[in-house]
Parts: structure tokens; C-alpha cells; sequence
């Protein structure tokens, strides 16, 4: 069984009398030890998905599996551990969930399981020497920069060793140099930990680190960018070329085919082939492919 899957996931928002439909249906799957990137539109039901991935919050229907757990039938106190053991989250904004007077450490500390200071002392001190802090353990929250506080948050999202790490824009406040060093280490704890990682960026450029990029319109899956070539042999190999260049050459964008057969054409297909939506095109078999046409130009 894969490590995460969502099939015909719904999830709807009811506030007063008006309903949102946050996910429409959305199919995905994630396999143990991957790192994939979520992008799409604002208001496209990213962090939606997130949320029910880190059991924030419960589907309204449809099915919905993390590390062989069905998060529609999991009880409250299937749901703590859950969230204490399977899960870690990084956000955007971590600041408010850290304490700014207290050391790096401290803050690394606190939300910790184990029993002994001692212990828990150890093993923080551990955690940031792998999220590149070691020398900043002293140093009280509000000393450290940005980026710096960034990485505290995934030390701490770290503490309980969880399955999975979420991570919700966890670049969006900070600069470029930054974001790479973030997503950089996200490869490494995937590597050296087997890690699976599920981030939402809107960062195309660090869409490029990733295994599988998911593009998300409208609360479903619509298509996907597959690495074509191994993280290593790339770097070896992308030295020379931008970095803009290297996210076309190496992944290869995929349009998803839900269970019922239906497929969604990318917002700038239909716009190039000003097709209209709702509406109708023609689609016609052409020995192994299908060609889309449409429907004025076949019937004039
Ligand atoms: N708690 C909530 N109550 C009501 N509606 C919500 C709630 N959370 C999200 N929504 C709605 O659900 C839809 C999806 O929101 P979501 O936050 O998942 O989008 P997103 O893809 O993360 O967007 P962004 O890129 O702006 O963060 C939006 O229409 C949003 O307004
Ligand atoms: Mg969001």
C-alpha cells in the first residue's frame, strides 16, 4: 500500500448557508519515500488537502488512507497519535508557534514526548545539528533570522521522527537563497530518512528540486510533472544550465485521468484553442492517439 491515497476525495466548507466545495473529487497517490510538490491557483484546495493529510480537519467523502490508516473511520484517539506520530507540519509563518525568548533548543524541546530533560535536551540538540543549526542552539529565537527560524520549525516538526512531512508554502517568507537551502534540505532528511514529504510551493523554479510536481485546479488532481531523471544524476549533470531551463528538461508534464475516464485540459490549451467551458469538442482516434478539435472548426 502507497503511504498516502486520496480517492474522490470531497471536501466541503459549510459556514452559515453557503458551501464551498474546498476538494471535488480528487484522486492522488504517494508512495513511501517520495518528495512531491503541490501547485495551483489560490483557492484551489491545497492547503485543504493538507490539512485532511495531517488529520486538521475530516473529508466529507470519499477515501482518504495515510500510512495504512482510513482517516474517515479514525477515532479521537487513533487521531492523536496520529497526529503526534505519523505526522509533521511546517507553515509559512512558524512564528506562532515558537516562543521568540526562548534558545533555538528550547524551542525544539518543548513540544517533545520524552520523559528526561536530559534526553530531550539530546536529542534537540541532534535535530538542529541536522537542520545545519548546530552553531545557533543558544541563540534565542527572536536572534535568528527568517530562514534560520524556518529551519527550527522543521527540527520541531521532526521531533517525533514522523512518516511524513507537510509543509504549507514553507518558503513563502523567505528570500531565494533561502528557499533553496529549505528545499536542499527537505531532499536531504528525504534521502537520509526515507522521509515522505508533500509540499505546497508556488515557487516553479523549486518545483524543479522534486520528485513529482501535482498541479491542482478547481479541489482536483489535474496534472502532474514526473521526473524523468534521477536528483543525482542531474545535479551532476545541470551545473551549466539555468534553472529555469532545468524544470523542462526534467520533468515531463502529465495530464491525470480520473477513474471515470474524465481528463481537465490545462487552463492555457484552452485558452491557445479558445475552447469554451462548459462546452462541447470533437475528439476523434487517430491511429494510437486522440486528436481535440474544436467544435466550429469541424462543422464549418
Ligand atoms: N475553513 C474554511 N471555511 C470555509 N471555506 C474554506 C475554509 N478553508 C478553505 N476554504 C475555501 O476552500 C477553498 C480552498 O481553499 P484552500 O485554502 O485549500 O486553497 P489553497 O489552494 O491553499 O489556496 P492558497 O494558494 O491561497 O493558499 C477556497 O475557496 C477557500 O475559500
Ligand atoms: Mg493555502
Amino acid at each position: 500500500m502507497a503511504m498516502i491515497e486520496c480517492e474522490n476525495l470531497v471536501k466541503i466548507y459549510k459556514a452559515e448557508d453557503i458551501e464551498v466545495m474546498a476538494l471535488q473529487g480528487l484522486d492522488l497517490v504517494v508512495e513511501e519515500g517520495e518528495f512531491m510538490a503541490m501547485i495551483g491557483k489560490s483557492g484551489s484546495g491545497k492547503s485543504t488537502l493538507l490539512n485532511l493529510l495531517g488529520g486538521l480537519d475530516s473529508p466529507t467523502a470519499g477515501k482518504l488512507w495515510v500510512n495504512g490508516i482510513d482517516m474517515t473511520k479514525i477515532t479521537r484517539a487513533g487521531l492523536v497519535k496520529y497526529k503526534r506520530d505519523t505526522v509533521g507540519f511546517v507553515w509559512q509563518n512558524n512564528a506562532r508557534n515558537m516562543i521568540p525568548y526562548l534558545t533555538a533548543q528550547e524551542n525544539v524541546m518543548l513540544p517533545m514526548a520524552f520523559s528526561g530533560t536530559h534526553r530531550r535536551r539530546a536529542k534537540a540538540a541532534e535535530l538542529l545539528d541536522q537542520v545545519g543549526l548546530a552553531g545557533k542552539r543558544n541563540n534565542r529565537l527572536a536572534e535568528l533570522s527568517g530562514g534560520e527560524q524556518q529551519r527550527v520549525a522543521i527540527a520541531i516538526a521532526l521531533a517525533n521522527s514522523p512518516k511524513i512531512l507537510l509543509a504549507d508554502e514553507p518558503t513563502g517568507a523567505v528570500d531565494t537563497r533561502t528557499s533553496d537551502l529549505i528545499f536542499d534540505l527537505f531532499r536531504e532528511l528525504n534521502e537520509t530518512r526515507k522521509l515522505t514529504i508533500v509540499t505546497v510551493t508556488h515557487d516553479r523554479r523549486l518545483s524543479g528540486k522534486v520528485d513529482r510536481v501535482v498541479n491542482i485546479r478547481d479541489g482536483k488532481t489535474s496534472s502532474e510533472f514526473i521526473r524523468n531523471i534521477s536528483y543525482a544524476s542531474e545535479l551532476a549533470a545541470l551545473r551549466s544550465s539555468s534553472s529555469a531551463e532545468r524544470s523542462e528538461q526534467t520533468h515531463t508534464e502529465l495530464l491525470v485521468l480520473d477513474r471515470a475516464g474524465r481528463l481537465q485540459l490545462p487552463a492555457e490549451y484552452l485558452t491557445r484553442l479558445q475552447l469554451k467551458t462548459p462546452g462541447r469538442v470533437r475528439a476523434d482516434m487517430e491511429e494510437d492517439r486522440v486528436v481535440l478539435t474544436r467544435e466550429s472548426e469541424k462543422n464549418a
